[in-house]
C-alpha cells in the first residue's frame, strides 16, 4: 500500500485527504517511480480548484482524471513495464506535465512518454523537483525574447517560481538583470544572480525606473499592465506577463502585436517541457541552476501546503516530501 493525496472533485483545499490505496503496477512503456519530492505549486492550485474552468478539459471533465494532484516528481524507479528500455530500476529521475501527473503520491506510476529526465549526480530529490514547473514558464517566456549578451531585462516578481527560475536563466544568457521584489526578499533574489534588486512596496518599480530602458520586461506574477510598463522598454522592446491582464488584455495586445510599432507584448502559451529539462538539467549539473526553496510540507499536511501557495506569498518552490 502506499500514501497518496485523494480528492474526487475540485474545489479549495477541503477536498483533499490522504488515503492508502494500492501501489499502483506500471503497465506497457511506463515506470513505477518512489517519488522522493515533489512541489506544490500555482499549476497544481489550477488542477486542485479547476480553474481557470478551461484547464477541466485538459485535467478531466466533469472531474478530476487522476485523484491525486501533483504536476511533477523527482524520485527514484521502482520497476520498469515492459517495452521499457530507456530507463532502468535505481535510476534516479525528475519530470514535470502540466496537466497533472498525480505525483503527490508515494508511487507515481507514468509514461516514458512524458518528459522525464535523469536526476545528475550530486543534485538531491528537492533540488530537483523545484527545477522544474517555473523554469519551464520562464523558459518559454524568454524564448520569445531574443537576446543577446549584456542586454538588460527587468524581471518584476522576481521571488515567485517563475520569476526566480527566469534570474537564473537569464544570467545564463548573459543577460543584465534587474528585479523588482518586497524588500525582505531582496538577499534571496540577489542570491540568484541579479544584478540590480529593487523594492517595490517603497515606491512602483516604474517610477523608480523612470528614464531607464530595457530590452525587455517580464512580469512574472501578472501585476503590472503593458501600458504602465511601456515607458521603460526601448523601441523594439518586449513585455511578457504570466498573468492574461484586466480583460484579457495581454492575449489580444500579443495578437495586435505584428500591426503595431514599438513596443510588443508576446504571450506564448507553454509548450514543450522536454526542451525546458534539456536547458535546466544540465545547468543543474554545473550548478549553475540553484532553485529557490521556500517551505517544505508532509503528505499529511497538503492542505496546508495548498493554502500557503494559493495565498500568492509563496517565495520560490514549495516542497512536498514523501520519502
Ligand atoms: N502563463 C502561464 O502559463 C502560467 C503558468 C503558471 C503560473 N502562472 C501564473 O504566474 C503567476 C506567478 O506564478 P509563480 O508560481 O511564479 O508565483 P508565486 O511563486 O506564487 O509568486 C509569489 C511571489 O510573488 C510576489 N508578489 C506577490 N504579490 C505581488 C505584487 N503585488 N507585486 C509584486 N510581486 C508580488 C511575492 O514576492 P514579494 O513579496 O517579494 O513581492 C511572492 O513571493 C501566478 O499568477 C500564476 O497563476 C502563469
Amino acid at each position: 500500500m502506499m500514501q497518496t493525496a485523494y480528492r474526487t472533485a475540485y474545489g479549495p483545499p477541503e477536498v483533499l485527504t490522504v488515503r492508502d490505496v494500492p501501489v499502483p503496477e506500471p503497465g506497457a512503456g511506463e515506470i513505477l517511480v518512489r517519488v522522493h519530492a515533489a512541489t506544490v505549486n500555482r499549476t497544481d492550485c489550477g488542477a486542485l480548484w479547476g480553474k481557470p474552468y478551461v484547464f477541466r478539459f485538459f485535467v478531466g471533465w466533469p472531474r478530476p482524471r487522476e485523484v491525486a494532484t501533483g504536476t511533477d516528481f523527482a524520485g527514484e524507479v521502482v520497476a520498469t513495464g515492459p517495452d521499457v528500455t530507456q530507463f532502468s530500476v535505481g535510476d534516479r529521475v525528475m519530470g514535470f506535465h502540466d496537466h497533472n501527473l498525480g505525483s503527490h503520491a508515494q508511487y507515481l506510476r507514468v509514461s516514458v512518454r512524458r518528459a522525464i529526465a535523469r536526476i545528475p549526480d550530486g543534485v538531491g530529490f528537492e533540488t530537483a523537483a523545484a527545477s522544474m514547473e517555473g523554469a519551464h514558464y520562464a523558459r518559454n517566456f524568454l524564448d520569445r525574447m531574443p537576446l543577446r549578451p549584456g542586454d538588460r531585462v527587468l524581471v518584476y516578481g522576481a521571488t515567485g517560481a517563475i520569476g526566480s527560475a527566469a534570474i537564473a536563466l537569464l544570467k545564463h544568457a548573459g543577460a543584465q538583470v534587474t528585479a523588482v521584489c518586497a524588500e525582505p526578499h531582496r538577499d534571496a533574489v540577489a542570491a540568484l544572480g541579479a544584478d540590480r534588486v529593487l523594492d517595490y512596496t517603497r515606491a512602483p518599480f516604474t517610477e523608480q525606473l523612470r528614464g531607464e530602458t530595457f530590452v525587455a520586461v517580464l512580469d512574472a506574477v501578472g501585476k503590472s499592465r503593458f501600458s504602465a510598463c511601456r515607458p521603460l522598454l526601448g523601441e523594439n522592446g518586449i513585455y511578457a506577463s504570466s498573468e492574461l491582464g484586466p480583460r484579457g488584455e495581454n492575449i489580444f495586445l500579443a495578437l495586435a502585436a505584428p500591426a503595431m510599432r514599438g513596443p510588443k507584448v508576446r504571450f506564448p502559451i507553454p509548450t514543450d517541457i522536454a526542451r525546458s529539462l534539456e536547458l535546466v538539467v544540465p545547468l543543474l549539473a554545473q550548478g549553475a541552476f540553484r532553485p529557490l526553496i521556500d517551505r517544505r510540507y508532509a503528505l499529511a499536511d497538503i492542505r496546508q501546503a495548498f493554502a500557503y501557495v494559493a495565498s500568492g506569498q509563496k517565495i520560490g518552490n514549495v516542497i512536498l516530501t514523501l520519502a
